[in-house]
């Protein structure tokens, strides 16, 4: 039954590997490509749950991490800005996740990754916006900040970078996403015409340096020497991106359940055990210590730039250390082999889903209700007041959990600069003449249509809200009024709730 279709079962796999993420603290690190993943159906190892999927197809963890760095030697393509003809784009609303970054936490005994974080555009990654990048970012004094924004600094600018610190790879992938959808926004819908206004633009981002350095790359890609007077970035204090909205206390307790959940998984999981105990002794320290230190986070990095594994730093080395001295690749392979098992085991559960519907409501509803006012803003042409763009940069915590509010658990784990977006778009007028009698209330909703992207792909029709719309109806793309009604009601279902107040104030059992 879970397995009725390939489809079904990459959905699954893609929804763990979204669920994954909960907590900053942990891990950071899952990447999925369903279709690829569907492609990969190397014979089902050992599952920690016998249950589950047992004749499931093992996705290589190793291939999978490369898709997950996002290297950004690759053309970005994606589908955004697609529709059919004489629709017109009204509004854009994206989230991206902040670019590569430095380890959260090192490696006890080892030497940190040697990766420079000053930017260079004689250094690989590159860009040809980078140069400019650079010095436009040095009047950046002109733009408006949240004052909590002042002090962080709008650029990379370590010659070793600091913990969590973004790369130069992160600013490059993101001056890619930015122009990539300058392309499809700007060059060819003009969404933003050259004298944009203020309030067309609105730019938040959360508190960290990387967050906000991701949204200003994308946003110099995007509308490369941008007016700094235009632009005001704005902090959310939560992860969620939840505004004034944020107390929710149901929500937490789903997400303490879901973290006991992971706890027994994971301490079941006795060959991830011995994976720990080994890399313990290697390292010579205590396995609880290591484990403490969270090294998947830090071997990812490594990974992702080609480095080799980090070896003990206690060994008397010369030069070439001792290989028995070093982590190695089957170690970290068994980690993310389990975390995808945790995954799997996460969606079947269900917990993370009833939590994610929580903390991705208040943005939605932000993003519903910007929607609402330019669809209706169209009928009487008042568009310069309106967000026509909306970026928030965050964190693979604040889109995990959009992904699978959105039924979109297959769509895979937040790579390093993914981005999801939803587009608003208008259908041709019918006739204009009668548009006095149009004016009863709701009409303004029909010619009214949504499309959800993510990475590019269009996901619209596999989303909880549209994928029962029939496509090859006479509404070629999905009409907003779904997406309306799910965000104010039908996503609450799961909790058996119609409204986010009732579902956060309920007992969780
Ligand atoms: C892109 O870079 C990665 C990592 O450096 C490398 O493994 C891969 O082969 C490169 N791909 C292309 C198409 O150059
Ligand atoms: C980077 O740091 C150096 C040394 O602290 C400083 O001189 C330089 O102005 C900084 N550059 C930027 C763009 O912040
Ligand atoms: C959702 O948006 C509406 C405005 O459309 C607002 O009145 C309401 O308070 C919002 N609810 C939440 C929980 O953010
Ligand atoms: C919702 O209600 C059904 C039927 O009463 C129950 O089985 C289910 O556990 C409830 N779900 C939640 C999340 O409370």
């Amino acid at each position: 039954m879970l397995a009725r279709s390939r489809f079904m079962l990459v959905l699954m796999v893609g929804a763990l590997l979204a669920v994954l993420s909960f907590s900053l603290q942990y891990l950071h690190l899952i990447p999925t490509n369903p279709v690829a993943e569907q492609r990969s159906l190397g014979k089902s190892r050992k599952r920690v749950n016998p249950v589950l999927h047992t004749d499931a197809p093992a996705p290589d963890p190793i291939r999978d991490t490369h898709k997950y760095c996002n290297y950004p030697n690759l053309t970005e393509h994606g589908w955004e800005g697609h529709s059919p003809a004489d629709y017109r784009l009204l509004s854009v609303h994206v989230m991206i996740r902040h670019g590569d970054r430095f380890p959260l936490y090192s490696i006890p005994k080892t030497k940190k990754p040697a990766i420079d974080c000053l930017l260079s555009e004689k250094r690989n990654p590159s860009h040809p916006l980078l140069a400019s990048f650079i010095s436009h970012m040095a009047l950046s004094g002109r733009g408006h900040w949240d004052t909590s924004l002042v002090s962080l600094p709008r650029l990379p600018n370590h010659s070793t970078c600091e913990m969590g610190e973004l790369t130069q790879t992160g600013v490059v992938q993101h001056l890619k996403n930015g122009d990539h959808l300058r392309q499809a926004y700007i060059k060819r819908h003009n969404l933003l015409t050259a004298d944009w206004s203020p309030q067309q633009l609105w730019v938040e981002t959360t508190g960290k340096s990387r967050t906000l350095q991701s949204g200003l790359a994308f946003l110099f890609g995007f509308l490369p020497h941008f007016d700094w007077s235009r632009l005001t970035v704005r902090q959310q204090w939560s992860t969620l991106f939840c505004g004034s909205s944020c107390d929710c206390p149901a929500r937490n307790r789903y997400l303490e359940q879901e973290q006991r959940r992971q706890y027994r998984q994971r301490t079941a999981d006795t060959e991830l055990e011995h994976t720990y105990v080994t890399m313990a002794k290697t390292l010579g320290v205590a396995t609880k210590t290591l484990r403490a230190a969270n090294p998947v986070d830090a071997l990812l990095c490594h990974f992702c730039h080609g480095l080799s594994f980090p070896c003990s730093s206690t060994q008397t080395t010369s030069n070439a250390p001792d290989e028995d001295a070093c982590l190695k690749i089957q170690h970290f392979a068994v980690i993310r082999r389990q975390q995808k098992n945790d995954e799997l085991e996460r969606l079947e559960a269900g917990i993370y889903r009833q939590y994610a519907v929580l903390a991705a409501h208040p943005y939605l509803n932000r993003t519903a209700t910007r929607m609402e006012r330019i669809a209706r803003g169209s009928q009487t042409r008042k568009g310069k007041e309106e967000a026509v763009f909306a970026l928030a940069s965050a964190h693979d915590v604040s889109m995990a959990p959009l992904l699978s509010a959105l039924g979109l658990e297959g769509a895979g784990f937040p790579k390093f600069a993914a981005r999801l977006a939803f587009e608003l778009w208008k259908s041709p007028e019918v006739k204009d003449k009668d548009r006095k009698s149009d004016r009863k209330e709701g009409k303004w909703l029909e010619n009214m249509f949504i499309r959800v992207l993510y990475n590019g792909e269009d996901l619209t029709f596999e989303t909880a809200f549209c994928r029962d719309h029939n496509r090859h109806s006479a509404q070629p793309l999905c009409p907003l009024g779904n997406f309306l009604s799910f965000v104010r009601k039908d996503m609450f279902n799961i909790v058996n709730a119609t409204s986010y107040q009732q579902a956060c104030h309920q007992t969780v059992l």
